[in-house]
């Protein structure tokens, strides 16, 4: 069985199984972008071309599985708002919040929108992140939603990554529809979803549903829509209220239900009953200085996969670092280094329904690996943003050096 290419001599850590110690120092071997081997170095008996990882750490790719970082413009002066007390919600009443977003992305063209996002979705990659999801819900129309959209998949083909693509138009009410929500929902259901899925632009649909969002009746609609045109849901949820989001997300089986400060335990029950992964977002706690934590310990009794992403967008986590996440991910909720990490690989692939294939190193597996100047997965968790990692492969093509 010949490789094509084999990385040497790396402690190897897997994230199959929840202990994350790195193995002793092994190998992993690559044919056609994808595992073809791993083991001890004893086992190791050639490739076409051979890199020696020098006896660092080993890992998957990192996934971030809930971005939001094709947009123009950015939300500085609200910002400063913010830092002088007005609240998210009071900017948003007010007809800034994500509509000065839509406003500055519906004026831009298609390349002047695809120059800073891409520049975004590089800084992830920089950092070891191999897989991404992008959403829309910047556009809110049929012409920017599947603009924002085509954005996105244009990311994954020019820069090298796989990209999922999730349609949020029920994002925020666009002001064509003021004091119409229901209209709007209809004309999501009714024209901007089937549009998009007749363009193939979306691997899943997402909706906003909170008080400043959509009403639990309205998101139904929307999965109701998706569901109709085969795509899979996910949704945000009780970020700033409990609504009920996560029992309505299981009863679609949601691939994810996002934030969750405001969960009951019902809500993760019903997450657990349907393999929802739960995806927290500590850069938006920390942006919006949100006291509320979610409840970790709750998920874990219930054993719901954890998931952690940036949630990078320009009005509540204006981010592009998932290693900071990380960091975060402990300090403010508490999870444990192994269960952050986890949140960026096994748990974030589930997350896109993406575990047949991404998120751990196993024969079979897509050859998405991350080399790592660090001890252990722990210490890429301790410091406040660690250092890049030193190699990235992408189905097994050398992405930097
Ligand atoms: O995930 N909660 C809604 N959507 C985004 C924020 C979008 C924005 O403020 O532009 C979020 O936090
Ligand atoms: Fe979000």
């Amino acid at each position: 069985m010949s490789l094509d290419l084999a990385l040497t001599n790396a402690r190897i850590v897997t994230c199959a199984g929840d202990d994350l110690t790195p193995s002793a120092p092994g190998f992993v071997g690559i044919r056609d972008g994808r595992i073809a081997a791993l083991g001890p170095m004893k086992e190791f008996t050639g490739a076409v071309r051979v890199e020696d990882g020098g006896g660092r750490l080993l890992t998957p790719g990192l996934i971030d599985c809930h971005t939001h970082l094709v947009y123009a413009g950015d939300r500085a002066r609200e910002f400063e708002q913010r830092l002088q007390g007005a609240s998210y919600e009071d900017i948003a009443r007010a007809g800034g919040g994500i509509m000065s977003t839509v406003r500055a992305t519906r004026a831009a063209s298609e390349d002047a929108l695809f120059a800073p996002s891409a520049a975004r979705a590089r800084r992830l990659l920089a950092e070891g992140v191999t897989t991404l999801e992008i959403k829309s819900g910047y556009g809110l129309d049929v012409d920017n939603e599947l603009k924002q959209l085509r954005v996105a998949r244009r990311i994954g083909r020019e820069l090298g990554i796989d990209v999922r693509a999730t349609c949020l138009a029920a994002h925020a009410l666009p002001p064509e529809f003021a004091h119409r929500a229901d209209d709007y929902i209809d004309h999501v259901c009714r024209a901007i979803l089937p549009a998009v899925a007749q363009a193939d632009l979306a691997d899943a649909v997402d909706a906003f549903c909170d008080h400043i969002g959509f009403a639990p009746a309205q998101t139904q609609r929307v999965f109701d829509a998706a569901q109709a045109l085969g795509l899979p849901v996910k949704l945000h949820a009780e970020q700033l209220s409990d609504q009920g989001g996560a029992q309505l997300a299981a009863r679609y089986r949601a691939l994810s239900c996002d934030h969750l400060e405001y969960v009951s335990e019902d809500g993760v029950a019903a997450l657990a009953r349907a393999g929802t992964v739960a995806v927290l977002l500590p850069g938006a706690f920390y942006f919006l200085r949100e006291t509320r934590l979610p409840p970790v310990d709750l998920l874990r009794r219930h054993r719901v996969p954890v998931a952690i992403s940036t949630d990078s967008n320009p009005g509540s986590s204006p981010t592009t670092s998932l290693l900071l996440m990380l960091n975060l991910a402990c300090t403010l909720f508490r999870l444990t280094p192994a269960e952050a990490f986890l949140g960026v690989t096994r748990h974030a692939a589930r997350a896109l329904g993406l575990q047949p294939t991404h998120g751990t190193l196993a024969v079979g597996k897509v050859a998405d690996l991350a080399l790592w100047d660090a001890e252990s997965t722990a210490a890429l968790c301790y410091e406040i943003g660690a250092p890049p990692p030193v190699a990235v492969f992408k189905r097994g093509v050398r992405l930097s050096s």
